[in-house]
């Protein structure tokens, strides 16, 4: 995890990029630094916390135009003001920030750095300290930087600056995502476009194993053989507004909001004009000419790719098996003779599913990935991509982006079973119309979901999401969402299971949330949760209306059985909101996350 940035130009690059790391603070937010470089030499500013800690302790008297700046997520070292990055070369000659995790770096401390006493406990100082051992051989700073890149395993973006050398920033990217950023008299670098959207909207994707040399007019890449790379560059559509968080007191809660609207726009790029679902023909050749779908995913994604299963398998009669990413590579299941992959991840830069992606490219296979984020690692890496056009999503929680992919995902589902000869007995694109309609009546009940939140969560220590069939999976991702911004232990279970075991759990008044949007398993659902009310639990029961019961908490608008999850999610996750905000959690950035995982 971990965001850098990087800014060589005319401007203030302290303001630079303060505010290129606020925009990055969704990849970590334990410690934070710039460096910034004038005629005295490099000064050094980091702090343990938040940017805006960090902000504090800037001296604005210092005068300088170019610099690198980075947002922690700690993996080596916990979070200190020592372990913060920038970190600096023995002599402070040079000042490196990294993201990424140096697999050997123990290895290189042992070979490089016997004579040298490290100052902080972080993977990172190996780097820059070796750099310096490789200049101490009479190297030139290009060459020690090229040599010590490729003594490295494992992932790293990286931001160089040399005392002496003020005019240019060194820059290289393996597995970590890395841009360079091009304007009139000045570039920048970042781990995002997002975050130097401020200055420019022009950027060049780097590739695995390339250096650049950055100044105020030029950028060259190079690979670590010295070959100079050509790129064209590309532009950014990305709209400034949309990453920030207008009115909203928290950029969850616009999030949830905007669910209809990514609805919206869904249904009007995956349309043709004959008003049935469309997509590009080579990606419904490859499902169709799939034995199996295995789709690889984590956490919330992975529960949209639950939800998927069940529509590929019921609509286009394929068999799919749905895995946590960072299982897969180290359990992988047999697979079938013609299999195809499909990656979920509203990032697109998920280090877990990268590495799955990596293997089965390796064994020849081909790979969708479904993404939010054009351009990312899995949508290059991968042979076809479908996009979530959900928007920039900035809380840690996601909202938006779970109910765009179980959308993206029906409509791939559709469109294969259409290929296959089986025509659906319903216009999805008219279903999911009004499924945009549902969320949006959802999102005008907030106070009712404050209510709820405050009734039933804001003292207890735990709680449990019950389903069954594909209001399972939907609990689990209300159980996951309550539990990551509010810490309430929240879990959640099929129906018929909590008697094999977790029963033993309930309390009297422990909350229970139980999803009744499935005609089919309606009885055995409310049997259930009589099951844990004789036992004392505090039942909320939230219906799809035409099923609902005298005693049910919550009633959802009437959709299409088979997306119930779009609706029946909303509730869930404002519940986990309301929850969070009573608890006096920070919804936006809860403790110990990131939003985008680029360890494995
Ligand atoms: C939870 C959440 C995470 C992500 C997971 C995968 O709210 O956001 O569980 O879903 O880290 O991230 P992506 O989808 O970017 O691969």
């Amino acid at each position: 995890m971990c965001g850098i940035v990087g800014y060589i130009g005319q401007q203030d690059s302290k303001e630079i990029l303060l505010r290129g790391l606020e925009k990055l603070e969704y990849r970590g937010y334990d410690s934070a630094g710039i460096a910034v470089t004038n005629h005295d030499g490099i000064h050094v500013f980091k702090e343990k916390g938040r940017i805006a800690i960090l902000r504090e302790s800037v001296d604005t008297s210092v005068t300088t135009t170019a610099g690198i700046g980075h947002t922690r997520w700690a993996t080596h070292g916990v979070p200190s003001r020592v372990n913060a990055h920038p970190h600096q070369s023995a002599s402070s000659r040079f000042t490196l920030v990294h993201n990424g995790v140096i697999e050997n770096y123990m290895q290189l401390k042992r070979e490089y750095l016997q004579d040298i006493s490290l100052k902080s406990d972080t993977d990172t100082e190996i780097v820059v300290q070796v750099i310096e051992k490789f200049i101490q051989q009479g190297e030139t700073v290009e060459e020690a930087f090229r040599q010590t890149l490729s003594l490295l395993k494992g992932s790293y973006a990286i931001a160089l600056l040399d005392e002496q050398n003020p005019e240019t920033i060194f820059v290289a990217k393996n597995k970590s995502p890395l841009l360079v950023g091009l304007g009139e008299g000045f570039n920048v670098v970042a781990s995002d476009a997002m975050a130097m959207l401020q200055v420019t909207n022009q950027y060049v994707e780097l590739m695995d194993k390339e250096m650049v040399l950055v100044t105020r007019e030029q950028v060259v890449i190079k690979t670590l053989n010295g070959e100079v790379v050509d790129r064209s560059p590309y532009t950014a559509e990305l709209d400034a507004s949309d990453i920030e968080k207008g009115t909203y007191p928290h950029y969850m809660l616009k999030e949830i909001d905007e669910q209809p609207l990514v609805m919206r726009k869904i249904i009007q790029e995956y349309q043709n004009e004959a008003g049935s679902v469309k997509i590009n023909d080579d990606i419904a050749n490859a499902v169709n000419a799939a034995d199996r779908v295995y789709i690889i995913a984590c956490g919330t994604s992975y529960h949209a790719g639950l939800v998927g299963k069940q529509f590929i398998e019921s609509w286009a009669k394929v068999p799919v098996e749905v895995h946590v990413a960072s299982e897969f590579n180290y359990n992988m299941p047999l697979l079938s003779e013609n299999p195809l992959f499909i990656f979920i991840s509203q990032s697109g830069e998920t280090a877990d599913s990268r590495a799955v992606l990596v293997t089965i490219k390796a064994l020849g296979h081909k790979a969708l990935t479904i993404t939010n984020v054009p351009g990312s690692t899995l949508s290059r890496e991968a042979d076809y991509t479908l996009l979530l056009h959900a928007g920039p999503e900035i809380a840690v929680a996601s909202t938006k982006a779970y109910t765009a992919q179980i959308a993206v995902l029906a409509i791939l589902a559709a469109k294969t079973a259409e290929s296959k000869g089986h025509s659906l007995e319903f216009d999805l694109v008219k279903e999911l119309g009004i499924a945009a309609n549902a969320m949006e009546a959802l999102c005008d009940q907030k106070e009712e979901m404050d209510y709820i939140a405050r009734e039933y969560l804001s003292t207890t220590r735990n709680c449990f999401f019950i389903g069954r069939a594909v209001d399972y999976y939907v609990g689990l991702e209300g159980a996951l969402k309550l539990k990551e911004i509010s810490y309430i232990q929240a879990e959640g279970f099929a129906g018929g299971e909590l008697k094999h075991g977790t029963i033993a759990l309930i309390e009297n008044g422990t909350p229970i949330i139980a999803l009744a949007t499935q005609g089919h398993v309606n009885l055995s659902i409310r049997g259930n949760v009589k099951e844990v009310v004789a036992r004392g639990a505090n039942p909320c029961i939230i219906s799809l209306k035409g099923l609902e019961e005298e005693d049910d908490r919550f009633v959802l608008p009437e959709v299409h059985e088979s997306l119930t999850p779009l609706v029946s999610v909303v509730p869930l996750q404002l519940i986990a909101y309301f929850a969070a905000l009573h608890r006096g959690c920070d919804v936006d950035k809860p403790r110990n996350l990131a939003k985008s995982v680029t360890v494995e």
